[in-house]
């Protein structure tokens, strides 16, 4: 295996079974999240949930790296230590969502491309000058009877590769994020079939923009049918399903996969990623590990309602989910 500092950082994030938070929810995201259950929408309140996740005792044992997005890299605790040097001080590997979101792509409605690359080489820059040591890009892919399309699958995957020879350009971790959608009726099968297709385009492109795989994360969803399909399957299924499409479609030289939760229930998210280490981590050749952000948040969100009296409540809840997911990259969570 080569060694250098990118791949030591790519190992680094997931070292003694650690995984990554994503907490890099964009203001419109946030905002969504805030008023399902009826917190207010201001920058205040946002730097405040933030603030909980980023002070939450404990969170570093089970966690290795979080994932910050513009507004959060520059905000501050509220006695004014910047919440990169909390992460820093404690043990977390400070990263960057850098995409400027999915956006329609033209000629091919219900499909989108993700924009962002444009200024980018300055921007990440800037990232790296302010203590990113990783960043990440999300391309969505939407499942109906027409879609996805191979030419929306290549556009975003040749958009996630440059991004990804940028960031190793920059001295960054890319973790490339490609994310089939649950929504829809489609069974387990077919998005077994579409996942693997998005992950043969994505490697293609990634080899033809020189971006070297030791050096970077992949960030993909689990194989799972869509929501709206009347047949659910078990933790085991999903395992086999999903493992079996990443060890035909994914190089060894890739040291970390990375799953994103994807609107699954935290329990679910965790009993899945654990099947998977049950049984194939001897046959894995990279880690098999989580980037959730829903599944790891949602529990703490809830309980926290934008109320500072239920701080401590939530922390204990976000650690917990943290901690349950670290259980399930050794194969010992139970529910
Ligand atoms: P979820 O785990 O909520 O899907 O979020 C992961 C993520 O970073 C989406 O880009």
């Amino acid at each position: 295996m080569q060694k250098s500092s990118l791949n030591e950082t790519a190992r680094a994030l997931f070292a003694d079974g650690k995984g990554l938070l994503a907490m890099d929810e964009s203001t419109p995201t946030c905002n969504k999240r805030f008023a399902q259950l009826g917190i207010a929408q201001t920058e205040e309140m946002r730097r405040a949930y933030r603030e909980l996740i980023v002070t939450a005792p404990g969170l570093n044992e089970s966690i290795g790296g979080a994932i910050l997005y513009d507004e959060t890299i520059r905000q501050k605790k509220a006695d004014g230590t910047p919440f990169i040097k909390i992460l820093e001080a404690a043990g977390i590997i400070p990263g960057i969502k850098v995409d400027a979101g999915a956006k329609p792509l033209a000629g091919h409605p219900g499909e989108k491309i993700t924009e962002g690359l444009d200024g980018l080489r300055g921007r990440l820059k800037d990232y790296a000058g302010m203590g990113a040591r990783f960043a990440k890009w999300r391309a969505v892919i939407a499942i109906d009877d027409q879609r996805p399309s191979r030419s929306a699958l290549e556009a975003n995957a040749h958009a996630l590769a440059r991004y990804a020879a940028l960031c190793q350009e920059a001295g960054l971790v890319p973790i490339v994020e490609p994310e089939v959608l649950m929504d829809g009726e489609h069974t387990l099968e077919r998005c077994a079939a579409v996942t693997a297709e998005a992950l043969h385009v994505v490697f293609d492109q990634l080899h033809g923009q020189r971006v070297r795989l030791e050096e970077m994360i992949l960030k993909p969803n689990m194989v799972l049918p869509g929501l709206a399909c009347p047949c659910q399957p078990s933790a085991d299924e999903v395992a086999d399903a999903t493992l079996t499409c990443f060890l035909r479609a994914v190089p060894a030289a890739v040291p970390a996969i990375a799953f994103l939760s994807g609107g699954q229930s935290a329990e679910l998210a965790s009993a899945r990623l654990n099947e998977m280490n049950v049984r194939f981590q001897s046959r894995a050749p990279w880690a098999v590990a989580f980037s959730f952000a829903r599944a790891i948040q949602q529990p703490a969100l809830d309980l926290w309602h934008g109320d500072a009296a239920n701080v401590a409540a939530a922390q204990k809840a976000l650690v917990h989910r943290a901690r349950c997911n670290r259980a399930a990259r050794r194969g010992d969570y139970s529910a």
